[in-house]
């Protein structure tokens, strides 16, 4: 995502009602922070917000996180959702390499939208499907391990469905064209939104792996 240095940023997210500035504290007890047992689901890579917003609106029996690396892209997310009054939402701004120290069995589904798709080899470590990522994600996950991914790029897509069979993952629901697909209640991303409107093709998967 292109990054515009977005001023008072570290006041923005210090003040913020929603971030969680101590993720590190909660491992392993994150119920006792939304003080009841509902579903948690993340987003690693929530970018401005839109989705993660969207959905602690529309679904107020399940918490969401979303994490985000950048301090400039949290503080355009958190302008806009702090706005907002929802118990059913934190943030945490942290590169998801260490996810492990922040999340420990807990997690009842991952959602990977847009990630960035670092496309020459030397790099292929870094997408959020590599098996770098996917060894982690095992260690966050409740029981059921469920990733849903949307993207534009075919590239990302094809590496992350052979990255997900080869961790034991498999392909429940697939759409090579989730815009002229049946799905109901799809929340849109703000890259969706940027990419859908100039006609690029959205893909969708919804792996899971049982415990
Ligand atoms: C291309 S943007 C997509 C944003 C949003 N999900 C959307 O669909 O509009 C990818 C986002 O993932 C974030 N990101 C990339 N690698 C990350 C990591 N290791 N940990 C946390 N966030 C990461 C980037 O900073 C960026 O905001």
């Amino acid at each position: 995502m292109r990054q515009r240095n977005v001023k008072n940023k570290k006041e923005i997210i210090n003040n913020s009602k929603y971030i969680i500035l101590n993720p590190n504290d909660y491992c392993g007890k994150w119920k006792s922070l939304f003080n009841n047992s509902n579903p948690i689901y993340i987003e690693i890579g929530m970018g401005k917000g839109d989705f993660i917003l969207g959905n602690a609106l529309t679904y107020p029996d399940i918490n969401f996180i979303g994490i985000e690396k950048y301090d400039s892209i949290i503080a355009l997310a958190i302008k806009k959702i702090d706005k907002y009054e929802l118990e059913n939402l934190k943030l945490i701004r942290m590169d998801a390499l260490n996810i492990c120290d922040v999340f420990n069995k807990e997690i009842d589904k991952l959602y990977l939208n847009f990630s960035d798709p670092w496309p020459k080899e030397r790099h292929a470590k870094r997408r959020l499907t590599s098996n770098v990522f996917l060894e982690k994600y095992d260690n966050i996950f409740k029981k059921d391990k469920i990733i849903e991914m949307k993207t534009d790029n075919q590239g990302l897509f094809e590496y992350s469905l052979i990255s997900f069979t080869n961790n034991g993952y498999k392909i429940e629901d697939i759409s090579l064209d989730l815009h002229n697909s049946n799905v109901e209640n799809n929340i849109m991303t703000e890259y969706e939104k940027k990419f859908s409107s100039k006609n690029n093709r959205i893909y969708y998967v919804k792996a899971q792996k049982k415990q």
